[in-house]
């Protein structure tokens, strides 16, 4: 168990969200999904109408709140009662990119689903600007953070349609030049915006799902390896979108992913999460002198 203390960016003004419907199938090599009927009524209610390493650990001196703060988060598994997070404890500083990494099944997207509600975490176990997330209007929460999932899913119809979706139900209309815009902020042609969403690849899937959730302007953005099924090009140009949006918008980026040297290229700080703790908070550069045997095993093979 380890937490990094609070480091202080600029604060970013109002945003809005998007969630969508998630699996955890390995969608690399697959076409896209579209929602089923049923996920698609879930999803609709879940989308929204919507530095540097070292001050970051030493706490940068501020005595705001992170923008997500993580104390004693518990989950277990319905059917087994098998223990999924065991405590995890975290901060995550405002406008970073925290990286999380660690062995499959150890509790990745699980600990990121808690953050935004996705399953209800204990009152006092997660907090987003100083505020129990317990104690937040979902959807309010949810036009704050926004999140990506492993395997993207599509709403029927349109790029165009999809990209517009979370702003369509706060009554904004984003006009074919703020999609296309988006789509190219995700790294996409904006020739898109008129193809079916379900005739998409699984990496395009993606890319559009990263537009609808920038549509919506979050506070935080929540990404479950959001490059796995991307080319060399396509996963550079959406990491350099993620450091762009930092910059640019103070954006705070809690990042899965398996690849290590991705984390290394983008994160300001890493967690290593492992059988539902995290183990350590380090800057990228430490992560060689992780400690816990687990954490070690897992860095050396990576
Ligand atoms: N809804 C669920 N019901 C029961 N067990 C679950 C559920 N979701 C996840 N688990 C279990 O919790 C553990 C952690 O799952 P999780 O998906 O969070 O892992 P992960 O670290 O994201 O793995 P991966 O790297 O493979 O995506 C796994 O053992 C998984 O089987
Ligand atoms: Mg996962």
């Amino acid at each position: 168990m380890a937490s990094s203390a609070s480091g202080q960016q600029p604060p970013k003004p109002n945003q809005h969200v998007e969630l969508t419907i998630c699996t955890d199938d390995d969608s690399a090599g697959r076409a896209a999904r579209v929602f089923d009927e049923q996920e698609d009524d879930e999803a609709r209610e879940l989308l929204l109408d919507v530095a540097d390493s070292d001050s970051y650990l030493a706490g940068a001196g501020s005595s705001a709140p992170p923008k997500i703060r993580v104390r004693g988060l518990r989950k277990r598994a319905a059917s087994t009662g098998e223990e999924i997070l065991r405590g995890v404890h975290l901060d995550v500083p405002r406008g970073v990119v925290m990286g999380v990494i660690g062995p499959s099944g150890s509790g990745k997207s699980t600990l990121l689903r808690a953050l935004n509600r996705l399953w209800e975490p204990a009152p006092g176990a997660v907090f987003l600007d100083g505020a129990d997330v317990c104690g937040l209007d979902v959807r309010a929460l949810r036009r704050k953070v926004g999140m990506l999932f492993q395997q993207p899913a599509m709403f029927e119809g349109t790029v165009a349609y999809n990209v517009r979706y979370g702003p369509q139900l706060s009554g904004k209309k984003l006009s074919e030049d703020e999609v296309q815009s988006l789509l190219r902020l995700a790294d996409l042609d904006p020739a898109l915006s008129s193809k079916p969403a379900n005739e998409l690849s699984v990496g395009q899937a993606q890319r559009v799902a990263l537009a609808r959730t920038l549509a919506n302007d979050p506070e935080v953005l929540l990404l479950d390896e959001p490059t796995s099924a991307l080319d060399p090009i396509s996963t550079q140009n959406i990491e350099d979108t993620v450091v762009r949006l930092k910059k640019a918008r103070g954006l705070t980026t809690v990042i899965v992913s398996h690849s290590v040297k991705q984390i290394q290229r983008i994160a300001d700080l890493v967690c290593l999460l492992v059988a539902g703790e995290i183990v350590e908070v380090l800057a990228p550069s430490e992560l060689s002198r992780a400690k816990h045997p687990m954490a070690r095993r897992f860095l050396e093979l990576s």
